[in-house]
């Protein structure tokens, strides 16, 4: 069992990142394994839904980490996407990344756990938590919830260290993952065949 851990600061080893290794470390703990996997700083490009992506999974832009992301989530069994909180939302160049990453493959991720995890220096961690989510929630993964929202609070690493009940609320949701992982292995169940997808933009036929 493999979980992803998605850093999208762009910071490596900064709030999320330190945020992160609690994660994989309680992940550890409980015998499943992760990786850490940095978006970096360089820039990336937003989605200019020109749809190519549509029944291929891949980003027709191939000189970024998407389709490396895109390929890393197929692989993993669970997913938890970490971001700082900017102004008072997804850090831009994660936001870019996800929507490329989940606007078509995210059909091929159903049924993967996944989880929010959140930076911030005082405001705006649960509207961020609830973007993030949005993800998951058109993509049929399950969420993976703990005792609070996944947010830890901090401007530098040993500030999140210091958030006990943040940190805690991480350990949590990592048992959580690592729970739920174990007891879909264990019952061997698949899920129940799938309608065929109806698209309408409101009331009319969509595409
Ligand atoms: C452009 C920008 C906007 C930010 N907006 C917020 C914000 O709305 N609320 C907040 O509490 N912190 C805000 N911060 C602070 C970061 O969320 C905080 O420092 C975070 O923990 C940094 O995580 P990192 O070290 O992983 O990059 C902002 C920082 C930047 C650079």
């Amino acid at each position: 069992m493999h979980v992803l851990l998605i850093n999208g600061s762009p910071h490596r080893e900064g709030c999320t990142y330190t945020a992160l290794s609690q994660v994989a470390a309680q992940l550890e703990k409980r015998g499943v394994s992760s990786e850490i996997f940095w978006i970096g700083n360089q820039p990336i490009r937003g989605c200019i839904d020109c749809k190519s992506c549509w029944g291929k999974g891949r980003c027709v832009f191939d000189d970024d980490v998407v389709n490396q992301c895109i390929q890393k989530i197929l692989t993993a069994d669970g997913l938890v996407v970490g971001s700082p909180v900017y102004f008072s939302g997804i850090a831009g160049s994660l936001k870019c990344v996800l929507d490329r990453v989940f606007y078509d493959a995210k059909r091929l991720f159903s049924y993967k756990p996944a989880a929010a995890v959140v930076t911030c220096r005082r405001g705006g961690a649960s509207a961020t938590f609830d973007a993030i989510n949005k993800y998951f929630t058109i993509s049929s993964m399950p969420v993976v919830s703990s005792q609070y929202w996944n947010a830890v609070h901090g401007d530098k690493p040993e500030e999140v260290l210091a958030d006990l009940e943040g940190m805690q609320t991480l350990r949590l949701m990592a048992d959580n993952m690592a729970w739920l992982l174990k007891c879909r292995e264990a019952s061997g169940l698949e899920p129940y065949e799938r309608e065929v997808r109806v698209k309408t933009n409101f009331y009319k036929p969509g595409t």
